[in-house]
């Protein structure tokens, strides 16, 4: 298993998602009441899968678009092909390619690529995290309240269920005593933008492991700390991920919900 082959695919995938992003017609249909889906969410993913398994035969690939039932398996690939659907149809160019690579329930290989910014991040276990080249560190920040947080709403808020208030109440609790919130639209940026010293941290309900495999990795690697709500490891069927620096993780946790 290679990250260079890992990065390459990616960056040929880019290609695919960079046309989409310039067309006018994006073919973008409804997954839910507001969880869009376009043709090139779904042609990305064919291109992705398609070269993996003459890479990576091994894999099992786990696709946002295709994939249907359990999540664990000893050696896995989640794919995300555009993290930041809603984005990408509207012109914002802030989504990306997420691919992770995980082998008994731990995270070996992972590229995230924002084909239009051309921001390339990726990590190897044990060997750093780097966005173009360069090593990734996260933030030293230690006071919560000059913490910049970045978090993402589930699409079960139109709802108004349990959802939707553990992200009104989270806010109500935590927002006095932070710096600011960012919601900006991709889970898998959001967690290398923590990596990255942009962010001092991000928490989430409601994420599928396309949206983590590769961030929780580069986080990792740059130094930070992933747990679920509680504070315990986190695992993918946990309802909420809790991701930071490590230094304002403890003080965060204290204004985050249970779920
Ligand atoms: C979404 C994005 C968003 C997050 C949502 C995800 P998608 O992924 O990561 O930031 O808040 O929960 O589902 O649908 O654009 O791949
Ligand atoms: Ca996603
Ligand atoms: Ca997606």
């Amino acid at each position: 298993m290679n990250i260079d082959t890992l990065k390459q695919i990616a960056l040929e995938a880019g290609k695919i998602v960079k046309e989409g992003y310039a067309s006018h017609h994006k073919g973008v249909s409804h997954k839910g009441v507001v969880d869009l889906v376009t043709e090139f969410d779904v042609k990305t993913e064919a291109f992705i899968i398609d070269q993996l398994k003459k890479t990576f035969p091994e894999y099992t690939l786990i696709g946002e678009e295709s994939h249907h039932g359990s999540y664990h398996y000893e050696k896995a690939i989640y794919i995300d092909p555009i993290d930041g659907t809603t984005n990408f149809v509207h012109g914002i160019p802030h989504l990306a390619i997420s691919l992770g690579v995980w082998e008994q329930g731990r995270p070996t290989l992972a590229v995230v690529y924002n084909p239009i910014l051309e921001e390339l991040f990726w990590a190897v276990q044990g060997e750093g995290a780097y966005c173009n080249g360069k090593r990734l560190e996260v933030s030293p920040q230690n006071k919560l309240q000059n913490a910049l947080i970045a978090t993402g709403f589930p699409y079960a808020k139109v709802n108004a269920g349990i959802e939707y208030q553990w992200v009104i109440n989270c806010m109500t609790n935590l927002l006095p005593h932070i710096q600011d919130i960012r919601r900006l639209g991709a889970a898998a940026i959001d967690l290398c933008y923590l990596a990255q010293g942009k962010v001092e941290a991000f928490y989430e309900i409601d994420l599928k492991p396309w949206d983590v495999a590769a961030g929780i990795l580069i986080v990792q690697e740059a130094g930070g700390k992933i747990s679920n709500v509680d504070n315990q490891p986190f695992d993918f069927n946990d309802k909420s991920i809790v991701a930071s620096n490590g230094k304002v993780h403890q003080q965060l946790i204290h204004y985050l919900e249970k779920i």
